[in-house]
């Protein structure tokens, strides 16, 4: 492993060109292809994964926050970036000025936003976020005309979009939920139609809905995990090869390693880590990984998870800490320090997918990419 760090994060540009490829044929040209980049980009990096994501054409970028919209401007992004979270009131003058578009479902922040634009003469542009049945975010219908209305009264806000969210696609085979949302959400476009109203932009996909539901109404698609190379579920991968002729091929962008800080010999009937919750049954050889749930390896993976050492698998002993934790390589001849040890990617036939390490911590594999540590080095391949 180059460099000084003892651990870093690898983007591999290929991969995640061939998923932006795999998308926009889903996605066709004639929608919008929105890149969710969120979450560090679900933990591959804000800025590397963007500027590979522009580059390959995706036409729109989607934050959580106006702070990592702001990040995007910073680095040079001009395509459209859309706050998809809550953006404080603040924040508002900060995200016009940077010329994000914001999702909005409170009257609060559109008396703010009012006033700025007739303040300062901008345009900013809006996302009405529509409460299909998520109860996450969002306008309930029956105010949903009254909202718009009450935006178009003021010179420089333009509501541009209609978004909702799916709450669940991923987690089931029988699909009854989103199709009563995506009619709640149809209805609801109706209704604002019929009120004389006509937003430009209708957004509600996922990766799950985007991979397996025609979508010809919406103009714009919102794909997040799909594009680092995993299926948002097992349900999911299932659906689409029952139902579609050609799934999509995805491929892991993101490696995970570290350089092994010491070897070390143990004998029979030590005990490993805090707790004490590994005794070793023979003399054993241990790599000391300088990696801990500080960076994002979760505790749950103590006793569980493997790394791939010189393409072998060494299992996790004793409990993960804070910064590091032991593996096994008794098995492996000649392991040296410094030797790098994958905790996430590939190592010649072996692979850890994120998908294992979210099984073993009891959690799903958005989870376990977008909580490595920011401040890891990310390094694109
Ligand atoms: C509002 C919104 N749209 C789209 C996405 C993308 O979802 P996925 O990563 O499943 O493609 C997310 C992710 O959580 C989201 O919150």
């Amino acid at each position: 492993m180059p460099g000084a760090s003892v651990e870093r994060v690898e983007i591999s540009r290929s991969a995640l060109v061939h998923n932006i490829r795999e998308f926009r044929r889903i996605v066709g040209r004639k929608r919008l292809f929105l890149a969710v980049v969120k979450a560090n980009a679900y933990g591959h990096g804000l800025v590397e994964t963007s500027a590979i994501a522009v580059a390959e054409g995706v036409d729109w970028l989607g934050v959580n926050s106006v702070e990592e919209g702001v990040a995007l401007r910073d680095a040079g992004i001009g395509v459209p970036v859309l706050v998809l979270g809550y953006a404080p009131l603040g924040v508002l003058e900060e995200a016009a000025d940077r010329d994000l578009r914001l999702t909005v479902y409170n009257r609060e922040t559109v008396r703010r936003l009012a006033a700025l634009a007739a303040r300062s003469g901008r345009t900013v542009r809006l996302h009405v976020k529509v409460e299909t049945g998520t109860w996450r975010q969002g306008v309930v219908p029956k105010d949903l005309a009254a909202f718009v209305r009450d935006i178009r009264k003021h010179q420089g806000l333009v509501v541009e979009g209609l978004s909702s969210h799916f709450a669940n696609i991923e987690d089931t085979t029988k699909h009854d939920y989103p199709r009563l949302q995506l009619e709640c959400y149809r209805t609801a476009c109706r209704e604002l139609e019929a009120a004389g109203v006509s937003v430009p932009m209708k957004h509600m996909s996922c990766t799950a809905s985007t991979i397996l539901f025609q979508e010809p109404e919406f103009n714009l698609a919102r794909v997040g995990i799909g594009l680092y190379g995993l299926w948002p579920s097992k349900e999911t991968y299932l659906s689409s090869v029952l139902e579609k002729a050609e799934p999509p091929s995805l491929r892991p962008v993101l490696s995970w390693k570290a350089r092994i800080a010491q070897i070390k010999k143990v004998p029979t009937g030590a005990f490993i880590g805090y707790g004490c919750t590994y005794r070793t049954t023979r003399p054993t050889v241990l790599a000391v990984i300088p990696v801990g749930y500080y960076d994002g390896y979760d505790r749950r993976l103590s006793n569980a998870a493997h790394v791939l050492v010189k393409g072998r698998r060494a299992p996790v002993r004793g409990r993960v800490a804070m910064d590091f934790f032991m593996a096994d390589v008794t098995d492996i001849p000649g392991v040296k320090l410094e030797d790098e040890a994958t905790l996430l990617g590939a190592d010649g036939r072996e692979r850890i997918a994120a998908e294992d390490l979210a099984s073993l911590a009891g959690t799903i594999g958005y989870e376990v990419l977008a909580r490595i540590n920011p401040l890891i080095p990310r390094v694109v391949v």
